[in-house]
C-alpha cells in the first residue's frame, strides 16, 4: 500500500466547463484516483476553483455580481456539478481561501529572501476613461502573430501566442471598449526563474516515465526563443492575493495582488489544509502530504491537466517550489491532455458550441458521459465528439456489452434457478480457457490503470466484458439446461460471478453502474480481486442477488438528431 496525492488543475471559476475541459484534468484524476483507492492504497484527491485574475473579474462584472458573491456561487454550482460527474474529490478547495492567501504571501516571501524576486519598474497601458491599468485580459487589439483582431492582452486565442499587452496592435480596454489608452510606469515584481534554468532542466531529466506530451512541451518552453523569461507574479487588480513579503507589508506594493497563475498552483497545497481542516484535523495531517520534512517523502505526487497548462506545472510552479528552498513535494508524475474537439470544430464558451457540465447532465447520466469522454481521452493526438460516435460507443459497449451481460445472467438465473447462485459443480476447459484469457486481460488492464494510460486501458475493460459475453454465447446455457442442467448451473454460477466481477472492474469509469451491480449481489463493499480465479469465486452457491434495473438505455437515431441540432451553437 502506498500513499498517492493527486491533483486535478484547478478550473476557472468564470462559467461551467465543457466536455473538452472535463475530460483534460478533472475526470482521468478522478479515473485514476478511484483506480488506486480500489487498488487499497491512500489516496488524496484534491481540486478546486481558481477564482482571481481577469476572467474572474470581467465575468462578474458581466453577471453584475461583487466578484467575491460571483465566487462563491459559482464555486456551489461547480461542486455540485463535480458531484453529479461522480467527481471523488477528498476536498473541492478555493483558491481565494484564506489559506492560499497565506501560504501565496507566505512563498513570496521566501523567494524574496531567496533573492529571487526582483522590483521591476515597467510600463503598463493605462485607460483613462476607466482611470485603472488595464492588465491581461482587461485590454484587447490585434495579434502581431496572426493578425487576429480580438487577441487578449495575454495570450492569442488564434494563434496561442503569449502576449503581453503592450504587444497588441490598436488596442482597446475590454471594459469600455475604449482606446483613449496610455503607457504609464508601474512597479511589479518578477519571479528570476531563469536563475533555475538548469536545476529545472536537470530536474526534468530525471523524469524519464513522463509523457512525451508533457516533456516536449516543457523542454521547448526552457529552450526554444524567450526560453525561460523571468516572470511578473503582480497585477494592478483588486480581487485578488494581496502582496505582502510572508505576513508583513512589501513597501511600494499597496493595492497590487499576485498574478493569478502564481498562486493558483499554489492552492494544490492550501487545498490540502482546508482539507484537513474541514475534517477537524490538525496541520500535521496535511503536512504529510505536502511537506517531505513531516512524512511526505513517501508520497507519490501526481498532476493532471491539459497541454496549456504544462508550462506552468512543470517550469513556474516548480520554481516556486525549489526556489522557496523548503521541504516541500513536488510532482512526481505530470499526465497532460491535448484537446477535445467538438463536431468539427473547437467548443466555445462564448458562441455556447458544444457540450457544457450542466447540459450533459440534463440529458443522459454521468455514467454515459464518462465512458465516452474516458475512452476516448485526447491522449496521443486531440479528438474529436461527434454524436455519431457517442451514440456507438453508448449502444455498443455500455448497453450491448456491459449491460445486456449483466442482465442477461442474472435475468437467465432468475428463471431457471431463482435469485440464488447455483452450485453445479467444477469448471470445465470452456471456463478454465476464458479464465486465463480474463487473467491476462486483468493483468494488462491493471498495469495501463497504472500506467494512467486512459484510451488503452478502456479497450481492455472492454475486451474483458467482450470475453464475458462471448462465453455466455458460446455455451449457452439456456441450451445447456435443455439436456444438463447441472452443466448450466456451473455456467450461470460462473455468470453471474463475472458480472460481479465486473462491477468490481468497472468502478473507475462507471462508478454508478458499478454501484447498481454491486448492490444487486449484496457486496456494495466488493474489494479489488487477486485474480481471476478468485474473482469469480466470490459468489458461493446459494448467494442470494437480485436481477437489477437497466444499467444503459440505448441512444436512438431521434435523440441523437435532436441532440446535435440543439447543441451546434448560436
Ligand atoms: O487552465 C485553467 O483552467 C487554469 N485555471 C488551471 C490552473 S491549474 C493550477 F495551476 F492551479
Ligand atoms: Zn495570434
Amino acid at each position: 500500500m502506498a500513499r498517492h496525492l493527486i491533483t486535478s488543475a484547478i478550473p476557472y471559476i468564470n462559467g461551467i466547463k465543457h466536455l473538452g475541459n472535463l475530460v483534460g484534468s478533472q475526470l482521468p484524476a478522478d479515473l485514476y484516483a478511484r483506480y488506486l483507492r480500489a487498488r487499497g492504497h491512500e489516496v488524496l484527491f484534491l481540486c478546486a476553483t481558481d477564482e482571481h485574475g481577469t476572467p474572474a473579474e470581467l465575468a462578474a462584472a458581466k453577471a453584475g455580481k461583487p466578484v467575491a458573491d460571483y465566487c462563491a456561487e459559482m464555486h456551489a454550482v461547480q461542486a455540485e456539478l463535480a458531484r453529479g460527474f461522480r467527481l471523488s474529490f477528498d476536498h473541492f478547495g478555493r483558491s481565494s481561501s484564506r489559506q492560499n492567501h497565506a501560504l501565496t504571501q507566505h512563498f513570496a516571501g521566501k523567494l524574496d529572501a531567496a533573492g529571487l524576486i526582483e522590483e521591476v519598474q515597467e510600463q503598463q497601458v493605462y485607460s483613462n476613461a476607466d482611470k485603472r491599468f488595464l492588465p491581461d485580459r482587461y485590454i484587447e487589439g490585434t495579434c502581431p502573430n496572426c493578425g487576429y483582431d480580438k487577441a487578449r492582452g495575454d495570450q492569442c486565442e488564434n494563434c496561442t501566442k503569449q502576449l503581453d499587452p503592450t504587444d497588441l496592435i490598436a488596442p482597446r480596454s475590454a471594459i469600455s471598449g475604449s482606446n483613449d489608452l496610455e503607457v504609464r510606469q508601474t512597479k511589479h515584481l518578477y519571479l528570476r526563474q531563469s536563475v533555475l534554468k538548469d536545476t529545472l532542466d536537470a530536474w526534468i531529466d530525471s523524469k524519464t516515465d513522463w509523457p512525451v506530451l508533457t516533456t516536449s512541451i516543457a523542454k521547448k518552453w526552457l529552450h526554444d526563443g524567450d526560453g525561460l523569461k523571468d516572470r511578473g507574479i503582480t497585477r494592478d487588480l483588486d480581487w485578488g492575493i494581496p502582496v505582502r513579503r510572508g505576513k508583513e507589508e512589501w513597501p511600494g506594493m499597496e493595492g497590487k495582488v499576485f498574478y493569478v497563475w502564481f498562486d493558483a498552483p499554489i492552492e494544490y497545497i492550501a487545498c490540502a489544509s482546508e482539507w484537513s481542516e474541514a475534517q477537524g484535523l490538525d496541520a500535521s495531517a496535511w503536512e504529510r502530504w505536502w511537506r517531505t520534512d513531516k512524512g511526505a517523502d513517501d508520497v507519490r505526487y501526481t498532476q493532471f491537466m491539459g497541454k496549456d497548462n504544462v508550462p506552468f506545472h512543470t517550469l513556474s510552479f516548480p520554481a516556486t517550489i525549489l526556489g522557496s528552498a523548503e521541504p516541500w513535494k513536488l510532482v512526481d508524475h505530470l499526465k497532460s491532455f491535448n484537446y477535445l474537439t467538438y463536431d468539427g470544430g473547437q467548443f466555445s464558451t462564448s458562441q455556447g458550441r458544444g457540450i457544457f457540465m450542466d447540459q450533459a447532465l440534463e440529458i443522459l447520466p454521468a455514467d454515459y458521459w464518462r465512458w465516452w469522454l474516458l475512452s476516448h481521452a485526447p491522449e496521443s493526438s486531440d479528438a474529436e465528439f461527434t454524436w455519431e460516435n457517442f451514440q456507438v460507443s453508448v449502444n455498443k459497449d455500455l448497453a450491448d456489452v456491459l449491460g445486456n451481460f449483466v442482465s442477461r445472467i442474472t435475468k437467465f438465473c432468475r428463471s431457471k434457478f431463482g435469485e440464488r447462485v447455483p452450485d453445479g459443480g467444477a469448471f470445465g476447459p470452456d471456463e478454465m480457457d476464458l479464465l486465463h484469457a480474463i487473467q491476462e486481460r486483468l493483468g494488462r488492464y491493471e498495469a495501463l490503470m497504472q500506467a494512467i494510460e486512459v484510451r488503452k486501458s478502456a479497450q481492455e475493460l472492454r475486451a474483458i466484458w467482450a470475453s464475458g459475453n462471448e462465453y455466455l454465447q458460446t455455451v449457452a446455457p439456456w441450451s445447456t439446461f435443455k439436456t444438463d442442467p447441472e452443466k448450466a448451473a456451473m455456467q450461470t454460477r460462473l455468470g453471474l460471478n463475472l458480472a460481479h466481477f465486473f462491477g468490481v472492474i468497472s468502478s473507475p469509469f462507471v462508478p454508478d453502474a458499478s454501484e447498481v451491480i454491486l448492490e444487486s449481489f449484496g457486496t456494495p463493499a466488493a474489494g479489488w480481486p487477486e485474480s481471476a480465479n478468485t474473482a469469480v469465486d466470490q459468489l458461493k452457491a446459494g448467494h442470494a442477488f437480485t436481477v437489477p434495473d437497466v444499467l444503459f438505455a440505448k441512444i436512438t437515431d431521434e435523440q441523437r438528431e435532436k441532440w446535435q441540432s440543439d447543441f451546434s451553437g448560436t
